[in-house]
Parts: structure tokens; C-alpha cells; sequence
């Protein structure tokens, strides 16, 4: 009996926004990808996937990774300034991911989908509704996929968190809090060019957010936040050193859970640990304590610890090993998430008859771990935060945000005023 040989694919990637994030999550898969062929699936056979073009500002640390890079991707074109997004939508790729900073996020997304290309865009996804109706709408007419990347949802801590709800082990969650303490290089140095008037909310709480959200279900309720300023920039200025952030949430028996999610990036560098991450949920029949830093490991080394290597190692994020088998590797959730939404596009793409195509696409878009459609209560968040906390630098502290009211659906309140404010006139639910 003769077998014949496994079709053969080619998927062309772009990369907008060549930052950390690249460097710690997107470059080893590309490299991995690259050094073993691609990715194989009975569904869609070989499908290589080439890291074909790259967009940036300067284009410097494009140009510094193709040095750097030689032999280890195929060879990619690198865009820089204001055109660099629209000249890499032009070249031959396949799908784009963005990350950008969050700010810059809409408009590079807006300009993916608008070619008719799969988007796979960093967390936070946008910063209102407004924009991310206008996202669904064109994946919706391009006929593509528009993802956002949760990769926490993939740490098998939390898939285990989410796996004992699901099987009702753990039932009716109450409140619970969450945090997440980035050390002071991240907006000392990685951000200084673009933190003026951001704060760590937006650029780390949507983590929290979607695990609560995907995890637990049921309907935002309200949104209330705080924070502190005087490090970062000036106590009475719009740039935030850290943030407090409290959403209610209903469940379809009408019970209500409360989660308070903390963020800072004014941790001292010298912390054991990249960054603190710890959750507790508390449930009517249980408790669920996390410490994503603490997970058993602690290292030291004479002159290297804790800055050169941290104390306490995150082995499941982004490791490098040398595995037993003699290779080296990369490794870890932050990899994983972005392998499987390649894996999604090369499904529809290729994962059988081209008349069904339109099936494959709607089966991947009914995954609410990633797609933007799914995003409308995180985003609806993240605007409400960054409402409360501008009407905070404008002398209004302690606003809060009432979703899906009589009102409207993002609803901003403030004390001492009978006026409402408006920020989303249509429905958050769908
Ligand atoms: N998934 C995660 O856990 C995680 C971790 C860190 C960062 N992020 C997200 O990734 C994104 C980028 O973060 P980072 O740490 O890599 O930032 P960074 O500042 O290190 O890099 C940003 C990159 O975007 C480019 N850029 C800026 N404006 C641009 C524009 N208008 N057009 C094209 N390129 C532009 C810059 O040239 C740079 O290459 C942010 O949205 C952040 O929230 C996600």
C-alpha cells in the first residue's frame, strides 16, 4: 500500500511593533517554527510558517534581530516610519500580529483587517467599544480571524482553576483579587517614550480581567478604580504608578461577585521575582489560592541574582532549557498561545475543502478564549478605567462606571453630579 505525502502549506507572517513582547514570545516561535519545518495537523498537513516582514518606527531592532537572526528565519523585510504598517500590509503576507503599545493598537488592527489579513493583536485589545465594534464589523466583512492574545488563560495553573468551575468541584465563586506588580524598569526605561498619560491598568489588568471573565462568566456590573501618582511623573499629572481596580459581576442566579485586581509598575527592581503575580477566588465551597512567582523554585547565584536572574523563575511563561534530549529550546505558555492561533488560521486556511472554508472560520471564531468578539466586557473595563481615572486627573476622583443601565451601556457617574455621562450608548451584552 503506497501513502502519499502530507500537503505542504506556507503561512506568510508580519510582525507590526518589534518591542519585548517580540522578543520574549513571537522570535522563538518564529525560530521554532523555522527550525522544524512548521506545524503538522492530520487536518491541514505541513503548513511552514515564515516570518516574512516586520514594521516599526525606526526599524532598528528589526534590522539588529536580522543581524542577529541569520539561518534562524527565512529572510524577512523590515518597514520603518509612518508608512511601515500600510507598506507591510502591501507585501505577501498571510496574517499580521500587532503590538504596538496599547494605544497604537486600533489603528494598526484597523489597517490588518482592512487587507483582508488575520490579525492576532496584544492584550488590551483596544481601549473602547466604539473601536472594537468597528474591528468586528471588518473581520466580520473580510471574512478573517481577529484574535487578542490572553496567554495567562493558558498557564495550567489557571487552565486548572477554570478546569475545577467547569466540572462544578468548585462552585459559585463570591469575590476574589488579583495582582500584578511590574518592577520600575518597565516604565522607567522600557516605556518612558510612550507612558506619558498611561497607567499600569490598561497595559496589565485586561490579564485579570479576561481570567475572571472566561473563567467565571456572568455580566459586568460596575467598574470603580483608583490609583497613586508621584513617581512615574508629577502626583497631579495623568501618568499613574499604580492602580486599584474593582468590578461587580452578576450571575444569571442573580448572586454577585466582587474582584479587585491591583497593578503597579513602580516595584523595586530588586524584587526576587520579573513580575508578582498572585490571585485568590473565594467560592461557596472553596478557596483557590495562586502565586504565579512562588511556584516552588527559588535560585541563587553569587553576583547574578536578583538582577541578572531573578530568585524566584517563571518556568512556565518563556523558559530557556536544555532538554534531556540534548536540544536546546524555548519554551512556555506565552509561545503556546501564539503557535495555536497559527494553528487556527492554518485550519481555515487549509484544513479542508476550500467551499468549506466559511465553516472553519466560524468554528474558530466561536473560541471566546481569543476572539475580539468575546473581548466586549475586558474592553468595556479598560474604557471605564481610563474614563474614571481621566475624570480623576481632572479633580473628579471616585467615579463609577454602570454597565448595560437604563442609561447606556457604559455609564460613567459622578459624585455630586446628577448628569450622566455617556460612553457607550449601545449594549455591552450581547
Ligand atoms: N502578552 C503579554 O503578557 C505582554 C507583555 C508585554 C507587552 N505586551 C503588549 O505588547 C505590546 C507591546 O509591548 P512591548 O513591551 O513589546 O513594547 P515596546 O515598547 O518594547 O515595543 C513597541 C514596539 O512597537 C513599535 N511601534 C510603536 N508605535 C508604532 C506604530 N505606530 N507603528 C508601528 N510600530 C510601532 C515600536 O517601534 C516597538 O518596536 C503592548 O500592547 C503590551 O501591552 C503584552
Amino acid at each position: 500500500m503506497t501513502t502519499s505525502p502530507p500537503a505542504v502549506h506556507t503561512l506568510r507572517a508580519g510582525m507590526i511593533g518589534l518591542g519585548m513582547i517580540f522578543d520574549e514570545t513571537y522570535r522563538p516561535f518564529f525560530e521554532q517554527a523555522h527550525a522544524t519545518g512548521g506545524l503538522y495537523d492530520p487536518r491541514f498537513g505541513l503548513c511552514r510558517v515564515e516570518f516574512a516582514a516586520a514594521a516599526s518606527r525606526t526599524g532598528s531592532r528589526a534590522e539588529a534581530y536580522r543581524k542577529a537572526s541569520s539561518g534562524k528565519v527565512a529572510e524577512f523585510r523590515n518597514f520603518a516610519g509612518n508608512d511601515s504598517v500600510a507598506e507591510l500590509l502591501k507585501s505577501d503576507v498571510d496574517f499580521a500580529c500587532v503590538a504596538t503599545p496599547d494605544d497604537r493598537h486600533f489603528a494598526a488592527a484597523k489597517a490588518v483587517l482592512e487587507a483582508g489579513k488575520h490579525l492576532l493583536l496584544e492584550k488590551p485589545s483596544v481601549l473602547s467599544l466604539q473601536e472594537l465594534d468597528e474591528l468586528e464589523r471588518i473581520a466580520k466583512q473580510k471574512n478573517v480571524l481577529a484574535k487578542v492574545v490572553y496567554h495567562k488563560l493558558l498557564d495550567p495553573d489557571h487552565k486548572k482553576l477554570r478546569t475545577l468551575v467547569v466540572d462544578n468541584e468548585l462552585q459559585h465563586v463570591n469575590n476574589g483579587y488579583c495582582t500584578l506588580l511590574e518592577p520600575k524598569s518597565i516604565s522607567g526605561s522600557q516605556f518612558a517614550e510612550w507612558i506619558t498619560g498611561r497607567n499600569p491598568g490598561t497595559y496589565v489588568a485586561g490579564h485579570y480581567i479576561q481570567l475572571i471573565d472566561f473563567t467565571f462568566g456572568g455580566r459586568l456590573k460596575s467598574v470603580s478604580c483608583t490609583g497613586q501618582r508621584g513617581l512615574v511623573g508629577p502626583a497631579d499629572g495623568p501618568t499613574w504608578d499604580s492602580n486599584q481596580l474593582r468590578l461587580i459581576y452578576e450571575y444569571s442566579d442573580g448572586r454577585e461577585a466582587a474582584f479587585d485586581i491591583h497593578t503597579s509598575w513602580v516595584t523595586p527592581d530588586n524584587f526576587p521575582g520579573y513580575v508578582e503575580q498572585e490571585v485568590q477566588f473565594r467560592f461557596d465551597n472553596g478557596v483557590w489560592n495562586g502565586h504565579s512567582r512562588k511556584r516552588g523554585v527559588e535560585l541563587t547565584i553569587e553576583g547574578s541574582t536578583p538582577f541578572k536572574r531573578k530568585t524566584t523563575v517563571n518556568n512556565h511563561y518563556n523558559g530557556t532549557f536544555a532538554e534531556p534530549w540534548g536540544e536546546r529550546s524555548q519554551r512556555g505558555y506565552g509561545i503556546e498561545v501564539i503557535e495555536r492561533f497559527v494553528r487556527e488560521v492554518a485550519y481555515v486556511e487549509h484544513g479542508g475543502p476550500a467551499g468549506e472554508r466559511g465553516k472553519r472560520l466560524s468554528e474558530m471564531q466561536r473560541l471566546g478564549y481569543n476572539d475580539l468578539a468575546a473581548d466586549r466586557q475586558t474592553v468595556a473595563a479598560v474604557q471605564a478605567m481610563e474614563a474614571i481615572l481621566a475624570k480623576h486627573v481632572e479633580g473628579h476622583p471616585n467615579c463609577v462606571v454602570e454597565v448595560d443601565s437604563s442609561t447606556g451601556g457604559l455609564v460613567l457617574l459622578v459624585p455630586g453630579s446628577k448628569e450622566p455621562h455617556v460612553l457607550y450608548p449601545g449594549r455591552v451584552g450581547k
